[in-house]
């Protein structure tokens, strides 16, 4: 292998890393929120309920992301509903949750 091969290579994994599940996939987001919404294994339920099972792309939500505490109803609905645990309260799990659940009440 030449010098500027192993270069490319090298720079082509770094890229690979920040941008797959490294540090770019480490922020919450609306859409990391949508796909948690879908998700049946959130708080490591073993049931295939997921929150929209009962809120359907989040339909009846659309007024709690001025709810001050969503970050508990959404707890309280992955312990309660889901059988589930609850998500740390920092976590970006939960933040996600948070964020997608906001961007509810735009529409
Ligand atoms: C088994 C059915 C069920 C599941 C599954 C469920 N919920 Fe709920 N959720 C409810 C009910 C019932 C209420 C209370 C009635 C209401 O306020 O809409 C509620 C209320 C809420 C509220 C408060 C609504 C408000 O207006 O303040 C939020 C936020 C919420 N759920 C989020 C979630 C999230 C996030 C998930 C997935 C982790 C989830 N729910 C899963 C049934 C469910």
């Amino acid at each position: 292998m030449h010098k500027h091969q192993i270069v490319t290579v090298a720079t082509f994994l770094c890229f690979a890393i920040m941008t797959g599940n490294g540090w770019a996939g480490d922020k919450a987001s609306v859409e990391m929120g949508k796909k948690l919404f879908s998700d049946p294994t959130l708080g490591g339920a073993g049931n295939a309920k997921t929150c929209a099972t009962c809120h359907p792309d989040g339909k009846g939500l659309e007024q709690a992301g001025m709810n001050e505490n969503l970050g508990e109803m959404i707890s309280s609905c992955i312990v309660g509903a889901l059988g589930g645990e609850a998500l740390e309260a920092k976590s970006e799990k939960r933040e996600s949750l948070l964020l997608y659940i906001k961007s509810l009440e735009k529409k």
